[in-house]
């Protein structure tokens, strides 16, 4: 095994060496503890906190694979449900599998009265993803028997109500915020069809979601369905290292996407824009403005892709799509449609600004997929449960992996303690 080799003054230690299939190399450093050092990396920029076989990005050359599968095949060839099966079980399923494992989740959409009385509680204005977390959370309370984490019966349960029931409940979320009554799954219609129908359909009406929207929404899923150890599934797996049952890990992975920073991107591009348009300023001001005063322009940049992020590329594509069909018109309104075109111009001063070249801040997946969940007919407030419902599965197979895993304990991060040395109270009259 290669070693590593650490000097700190005289002490010196032989640090061993664990080899990535691809990828960097992983200096194990856990023995450091017991000589009186720990490691300080503020944001985990250089620290695994993990080994893992699902997802592999090499973010100078765009690339991103699931369990060694290119992204752009997958968005190609197969659909959301073969990618969650991929991302769990390590290899594509046979036809068997993939139609037991569909028929699975199809058997499992609907939720009791009870739950859609739950969902009811909620006032219609509450913010979308603590409905979200709350209710994935609820689904322990609902489904008691599946919480035992050491049963992999009830695991595989729990795995798979919280797969089908999460797109009923962001139906739910979408239909509650606008008094509309919340439907019931319809089993003859594929996953993504299904979705858009209970979140548009009129209830007395037939309902025919377009091909356009069912295929674009699709890729949405599968490029957002893993991305290995970022905020949210080190959350997961964190909150999950404690024993945390599969629906509480969940639900504080949901928790984590919401920041703006994370998965609420998505709905801050859309905002920016606005505030962009509302504000009357050209573009190229706005730009220089953020530049000045080291504001982050949302939908800029990413911790590990310092060249074009691979989904944002996917991203791009589909909305060019849906933009070039002709019904944009028909689908927003004019002021709506003035987003689109200042969307194209932050683009294109900010990939050739020199500030963002020289920091490699290319657009990134959130620059594009709220535009492109605005025009199939979404809210800017559901863009970041959309994205979760995209990144169930990854999270799923991240935490499964996490419980298998023989080298995992208890997530618990050590610190560089820089405060008071120990002193005496002072009673509170001689302050
Ligand atoms: N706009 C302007 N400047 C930026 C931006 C941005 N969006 N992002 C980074 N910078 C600048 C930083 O100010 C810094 O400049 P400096 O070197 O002069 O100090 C430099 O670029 C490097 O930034 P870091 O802080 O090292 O980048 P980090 O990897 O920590 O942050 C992050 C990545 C959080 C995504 C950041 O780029 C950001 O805030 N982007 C906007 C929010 C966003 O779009 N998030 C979605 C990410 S994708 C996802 O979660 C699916």
């Amino acid at each position: 095994m290669a070693q590593a080799k650490l000097n700190v003054d005289a002490s010196k230690f032989d640090l061993p060496v664990v080899k990535a299939t691809q990828g960097p190399d992983g200096i194990m450093v856990s023995s450091l503890a017991n000589d009186g050092f720990v490691t300080l990396d503020p944001g985990f920029l250089t620290t695994a906190q993990c080994e893992s076989k699902i997802t592999f990005i090499d973010g100078k050359n765009s690339v991103l694979l699931y369990r060694g599968y290119p992204i752009e095949q997958l968005c190609e060839q197969s659909d959301f449900l073969e990618v969650a099966w991929l991302l769990r079980h390590g290899e594509l399923p046979s036809r068997a599998e993939y139609d037991r494992f569909c028929a699975d989740l199809n058997h499992r959409t609907m939720v009791g009265e009870d739950f859609r009385s739950f969902m009811a509680s909620f006032p219609r204005a509450a913010q979308p993803m603590s409905v979200l977390a709350s209710a994935i959370n609820a689904l322990a309370a609902f489904y008691p028997d599946t919480t035992d984490i050491t049963d992999p019966g009830k695991l595989d349960e729990a795995s798979r109500i919280i797969m089908a029931k999460a797109r009923t409940i962001v139906s739910y979320i979408y239909r509650r915020r606008r008094d509309e009554p919340m439907l019931y799954p319809d089993v003859a219609r594929g996953y993504v069809d299904d979705f858009l129908r209970m979140c548009f359909a009129v209830p007395y009406e037939p309902y025919e979601s377009d091909d356009l929207s069912i295929h674009a929404l699709g890729r949405l899923l599968i490029i957002h369905a893993d991305h290995e150890q970022n905020c949210s599934t080190s959350v997961v797996r964190i909150a999950g290292s404690a024993h945390a049952n599969l629906y509480s890990a969940i639900a504080a992975g949901v928790n984590a996407l919401s920041g703006p920073l994370h998965g609420g991107a998505n709905e801050a591009v859309l905002r920016q824009l606005e505030v962009i348009r509302d504000s009357g300023e050209s573009v190229a001001s706005f730009v220089e403005d953020a530049k000045r005063n080291g504001t982050r322009i949302s939908g800029f940049g990413h911790r590990v892709y310092k060249c074009h992020d691979p989904r944002a590329e996917v991203a791009k594509h589909y909305l060019q799509e849906l933009m070039a069909r002709g019904d944009v018109d028909d689908r927003l309104p004019a002021d709506e449609r003035a987003l689109f075109d200042i969307a194209t111009q932050l683009e294109d001063i900010a990939t050739h600004d020199d500030y963002f070249v020289s920091r490699h801040l290319y657009p990134n997946v959130d620059f594009y997929t709220g535009l492109l969940y605005r025009i199939i007919g979404f809210e800017p407030a559901m863009f970041t449960p959309l994205f979760a419902l995209g990144r169930i599965p990854g999270w799923i197979a991240q935490y499964r992996e996490m419980l298998a895993d023989p080298g995992t304990r208890i997530g618990r991060p050590r610190q560089v303690y820089t405060g008071r040395t120990r002193r005496d109270y002072v009673p509170m009259d001689q302050r």
